[in-house]
């Protein structure tokens, strides 16, 4: 149970093909998944097969009551037998765009809304997936609010590394204002091709962000586009590299839902024994290091 953001204020980058891969992977080994799509363009609604919902988000948004969001979660329309479990959506329309704009004029909601919509309703899934516009607006800043984990989904080109750290900026700006959520999960690079300039990009990201590049990395494959045109999971095509696709969704599933986090393992015994545990001087110094850095 938890909730992760899938953000970049830059679009196209495959926010959304990511939170559609993960998904598919995680209801592919059983597991509950709640897809919130956040953003007016609706691609994660239609990705998962669902046309013209009448009940969508932007209902729950306007309503601003705890756990809301609940009465307008239904299945995705993915053909059943090509996963263990589908999963379930809150899909978006164009009216989120309005929402966008109500908000501005919410002085005590504009932030949480989301937060409070969800209140109680991640507990019934294994993972809730928020994908989210390309902007930095109002909507993202909801997904936000209302998530413990941030994941920055970018692609190889040019720049990317500049607007990855504009928004990973922003989750920190939030989480300090939260007490810490979300935390910021890592980065996952999409669409790596064989070009010269992917790989140059490429290698710009993982010099300027060594630590938060999940891995695998995500491969550019046709499968990909065209799982996403049929609105079908990649499980369900039988295009040649489909298979591939769907390992580099399974091992990044694995990486950001299922091992235990490096930093939380249980240490051994002997290592309990090493491990300095920081006194109250050591703390607050820390604390007035950050405090110094605007943290
Ligand atoms: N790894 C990939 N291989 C091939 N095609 C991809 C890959 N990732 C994304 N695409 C294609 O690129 C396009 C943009 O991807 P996607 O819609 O996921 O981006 P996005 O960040 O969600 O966009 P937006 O910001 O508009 O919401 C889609 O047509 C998608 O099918
Ligand atoms: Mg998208």
């Amino acid at each position: 149970m938890g909730i992760t953001a899938l953000v970049n204020q830059k679009g196209g980058v495959g926010k959304t093909t990511v939170t559609l891969g993960l998904a598919a992977a995680l209801s592919e080994r059983g597991q509950a998944v709640l897809v919130v799509d956040l953003d007016p363009q609706s691609n994660a609604t239609t990705g998962l097969g669902v046309f013209g919902a009448e009940r969508t988000v932007d209902i729950a948004m306007a309503d601003d009551s705890s756990g809301s969001i609940r009465s307008l979660i239904r299945e995705a329309e993915w053909p059943r037998e090509s996963l263990a479990v589908l999963p379930s959506l809150v899909p978006s329309s164009p009216k989120m765009a309005a929402v966008e704009h109500q908000l501005v004029s919410d002085v005590v909601g504009a932030q949480d809304r989301l937060a409070v919509c969800l209140e109680g309703v991640a507990e019934d899934f294994d993972e809730v997936l928020i994908d989210c516009p390309p902007s930095l607006g109002l909507l993202t800043v909801n997904a936000l609010f209302a998530a413990d984990r941030a994941v920055v989904v970018t692609e190889p080109a040019a720049w990317s590394a500049d607007g990855v750290q504009q928004i990973i900026t922003n989750v920190h700006r939030i989480s300090r204002r939260r007490g810490g959520s979300p935390e910021l999960g890592g980065v996952v690079v999409n669409r790596i091709g064989r070009t010269r300039d992917n790989t140059y990009w490429n290698e710009a990201l993982a010099e300027r962000y060594p630590e938060l590049i999940l891995t695998p990395s995500v491969r550019l494959r046709a499968a990909i586009t065209e799982a996403a045109a049929s609105s079908l999971p990649l499980q369900a095509t039988h295009r040649s590299g489909a298979i591939e696709a769907m390992a580099d969704f399974s091992d990044l599933a694995d990486t950001l839902f299922g091992s235990v986090p490096l930093d939380t393992a249980p240490l051994e015994p002997a290592q309990l024994q090493e491990a300095e545990v920081p006194g109250v001087e050591q703390l607050s110094e820390q604390l007035r290091e950050s405090s110094h850095a605007g943290l």
